[in-house]
């Protein structure tokens, strides 16, 4: 099994990217190399076969995001990268981002994503991320990878 970590993502306005940017720096400090594809630069769907996790920022109608307004706008390219010859099926988590300005649509469309694909809600960050965000979220994404790698064939 390969000891990379394979993200695919889409970052619209850079804030994911530069968080990926920082999460691979981490990763490098611990002799994990990071494979990245962000669906902006790599629109075209190529069929996955590695093991992946997916990073989500929110964009969103307006509205609350209980009763109203959690209708995804802007990254739906994702979701359709995803249901490419079934890449969700490799994709053992997901990471939602946005702004805490929205409140309760705070990083809502990858709790969506997790709900329709069944797939585990590893974390979330704000914008760019803090400081201690990249060593929280890469520890996430080992312990969702084992559980994935670990999994009976057909559960
Ligand atoms: C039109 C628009 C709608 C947004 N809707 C939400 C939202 O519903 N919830 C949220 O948490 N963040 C929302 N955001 C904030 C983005 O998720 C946040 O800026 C994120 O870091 C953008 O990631 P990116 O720069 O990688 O594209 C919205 C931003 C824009 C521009």
């Amino acid at each position: 099994m390969s000891k990379d970590i394979n993200i695919l993502y889409i970052s619209l306005s850079g804030n994911t990217k530069y968080f990926i940017g920082k999460l691979t720096k981490y990763f490098a400090e611990h002799e994990i190399t990071v494979n990245a594809i962000n669906v902006k630069e790599n629109p075209e769907p190529t069929k996955l076969t590695a093991p992946f996790v997916t990073f989500l920022p929110a964009f969103l109608e307006g509205g609350n995001g209980v009763n109203n307004g959690d209708r995804e706008i802007l990254t739906g390219r994702l979701g359709q990268y995803l249901d490419y010859q079934d890449n969700f099926a490799h994709c053992y988590g997901i990471v939602g981002s946005g702004n805490r300005n929205f409140n309760k649509q705070f990083a809502l469309t990858a709790h969506q994503y997790a709900e329709r694909y069944d797939f585990p809600f590893i974390a979330d960050f704000e914008l760019r991320g803090s400081e201690s965000d990249p060593e929280r979220i890469a520890r996430e994404i080992i312990y969702a990878r084992a559980q994935f790698e670990n999994q009976p064939v057909g559960e």
